[in-house]
């Protein structure tokens, strides 16, 4: 493996400031402790920071509740998320929270907003009482659709709120997989907005919600909220505006005494079929699992301006956007636009303007800003940074090395931290305060998580060697399942070994123990820190008519981590043209969304296939990415279509 090589040849480290390790929320003498405690007895470790880090109304009977592959966490107990990220800010000694700002909101043509956790509160209530009043009650599913603007987090904390699982689809998805996802989660109501602004220009979503929900009976309520001032289209009976409805609701609401395992939201994510998987959180340890990695990594303090750049859309939107930091009394930044919007520098500029003293984001958009060069972040005063992270995707040594230097000035820690949809939470990272940094390196296992590489076969695999990750013992934020699909749930995640959980990543650990993940061993691609299924993009391709088969594979992008290729074989009579692969494009852009557009369509008269049918995606890996052809062809059905497909790469 070239790449574990590689990585290995990584001899650079990085100590823990002492000064920054002084005063750190967890100091090295506690990260000791609890690393210890976590290792002999995760259930323990994992009820003292529940007690610690979470309100409780009703205490639990038993920690856990294991029958593989189902857990239970915090059995008995009773809560409520946006009581926990609300309402105790505001009451008894944490009162003087009430003025605090929880969000700090810039649009992306500069208009701004701040809101104190009391006005976050009154708006959530608010928003609650409109669920209600439309209709919406415990246990009914609501879609959100929205863009990255405050109503965002009003929404999701209004449902948990009151029980009703949220599923939030990134608002850069289609009307097509935005009808999927309402459809398998039986939404009753969708929350969205006229549009967003993206790159200067108003971007629409209430039209794709129309186009959405067209024809879904369950739906029995859009509401909207005015964002751009575009025209759309009210349907009467459904649709209402946001602030219309807000304005004669109420400010009280009391917030549901929820089961721990009560579901607090589906989100869904790509896997290596066409369909999606709606991944199942609930509320007690989910809420333990993020709040207490939000003070350990983040080391979230009250003075702390903390910006996590992700969409809503995401599973990092979810954890470090809105719950963890809002349930941790912290002053949460959001922005809406792109990065280089006005210009290059945006990010760096907002960092000055507010102040932002903790920045977590993607090896993505690190690469773009290496590639924009240095200057932008150079002309702006970034001395208000305290501690760097990143997520989403391995980040190679030198985007870390970049980011150490040119956004941290030598001063922050940087936390590279490993974890999923469908883990809730960070998994695999240092901590400031005490563990040293490899560049590339996602370090170790937080305490309380137990994590191993093993073989397929699940025997150990010794360092150095790769293998396939595995996390051998339940934790907190885990999912619970997979919405209306039992089996899936089982086959994707617990039938590779016996009782432990398989993530469908490669790594490998180094002779100090540290971990090196080497990316998805698994039909799915991680572009841009975000998960497409090649089963999703190829469904999408067959779905058009001059499209008779495909099969796709990513290749090594420097800016976004995989590139998409699509090996298209047209229909009888289609020729394949440039403008045929725009047409393609196009299609899958709006049949997915952008994120999932093929960067490259090559056309092929058949594909590389096994005797048994099977398509050779290693194969095609290796053309896509331009290699030589590598291992065992003899299984090849047809070995003119591998030297035609080589052809005319060569050509
Ligand atoms: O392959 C791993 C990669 O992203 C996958 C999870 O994607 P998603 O569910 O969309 O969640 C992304 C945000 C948590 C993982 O299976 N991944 C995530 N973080 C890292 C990573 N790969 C290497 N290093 C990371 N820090």
């Amino acid at each position: 493996m070239p790449d574990i090589e590689s990585l290995l040849k990584e001899k650079r480290i990085f100590k823990p400031d002492s000064q920054f390790t002084r005063k750190a929320n967890w100091n090295k003498k506690v990260a000791a402790e609890y690393r210890k405690l976590g290792e002999k007895n995760p259930q323990l470790f994992w009820a003292k920071m529940a007690k610690e880090h979470v309100s409780w109304f009703t205490p639990w009977k038993k920690v856990l509740d294991w029958k593989p592959p189902y857990a239970k966490w915090f059995v008995g107990a009773k809560t409520n998320v946006s009581y926990n990220c609300l309402d105790r800010h505001l009451e008894g000694d944490d009162a003087w929270r009430r003025n605090k700002a929880a969000i700090i909101w810039e649009g992306e043509p500069g208009d701004s907003r701040v809101i104190t956790y009391a006005e976050l509160h009154r708006e959530v209530c608010r928003f609650a009482n409109v669920l209600k009043a439309r209709g919406v009650k415990k246990g009914d599913r609501v879609v959100l659709y929205m863009p990255m603007i405050p109503e965002a987090a009003v929404a999701m904390l209004a449902c948990t709120r009151i029980g009703a699982p949220h599923s939030i689809v990134f608002g850069g998805f289609s009307a097509e997989a935005l009808r999927d996802r309402v459809v398998d989660a039986g939404a009753k109501l969708v929350v969205t907005s006229d549009g967003g602004f993206r790159k200067g220009e108003p971007f629409a979503l209430k039209r794709q919600v129309d186009a959405a929900v067209d024809g879904v009976a369950a739906v029995e309520c859009v509401v909207v909220v005015r964002r751009t001032g575009q025209d759309v289209e009210m349907r009467s009976g459904r649709d209402c505006w946001w602030h219309e409805e807000m304005a004669t609701a109420s400010t009280k609401c009391p917030p549901a005494k929820l089961d721990a395992e009560h579901p607090l939201f589906i989100l869904y994510t790509s896997g290596t079929t066409g369909k999606p998987k709606g991944v199942l959180h609930t509320t007690g340890g989910y809420l333990t699992h993020i709040t207490t990695t939000c003070k350990a990594i983040f080391d979230l303090q009250e003075t702390d301006v903390y910006w996590c750049t992700a969409d809503v859309g995401w599973i990092t939107g979810h954890s470090y956007v809105v719950y963890g930091p809002l349930a941790c009394g912290a002053t949460a930044f959001m922005y809406e636009g792109v990065p280089t919007h006005p210009g290059p520098d945006r990010w760096w500029q907002l960092i000055a303007k507010w102040g932002v003293t903790i920045l977590y984001t993607a090896p993505t958009a690190i690469r773009t800003f290496i590639r924009l060069g240095d200057e932008h972040p150079r002309r702006h005063d970034l001395s208000s940074l305290r501690l760097l992270g990143s997520v989403g995707e391995p980040i190679n040594p030198e985007a870390w090395m970049w980011y150490h230097r040119v956004i941290g000035r030598k001063r922050c820690p940087i936390v590279d931290t490993w974890w999923q949809t469908e883990t809730g939470g960070i998994m695999i990272t240092p901590l400031p305060s005490s563990v040293p940094t490899k560049p590339g390196s996602a370090t170790l296992p937080f305490p309380g998580i137990q994590a191993a590489i093993l073989s397929e076969e699940g025997e150990e695999v010794e360092p150095p060697n790769g293998g396939l990750l595995a996390i051998t013992h339940p934790w907190p934020g885990m999912l619970r399942g997979i919405w209306g699909d039992e089996q899936r749930y089982r086959d994707t995640y617990w039938s590779k070994w016996t009782n432990t959980y398989f993530p469908g990543d490669g790594a490998h650990r180094d002779k100090q123990g540290y971990f090196w993940i080497m990316g998805r061993v698994d039909d799915v691609m991680n572009i841009s820190g975000h998960r497409i299924g090649t089963m999703e993009v190829e469904s999408a391709l067959v779905s058009h008519n001059s499209v008779a088969e495909a099969a796709v594979v990513g290749r090594p992008d420097e800016i976004t981590g995989t590139a998409i290729v699509a090996f298209v074989t047209p229909t009888g009579d289609t020729e394949s043209s440039d403008a045929l692969t725009s047409v393609l494009k196009t299609h899958v852009t709006a049949e997915i969304g952008a994120i999932a557009r093929p960067a490259e369509i090559r056309f092929t008269n058949s594909l590389p296939k096994t005797r048994s049918g099977k398509i050779m995606r290693r194969l095609l890996r290796n053309i896509a990415s331009g290699d030589e052809l590598a291992g065992d062809t003899s299984t090849l059905e047809d070995f003119s279509v591998l030297a035609s497909l080589r052809e005319s790469d060569e050509g």
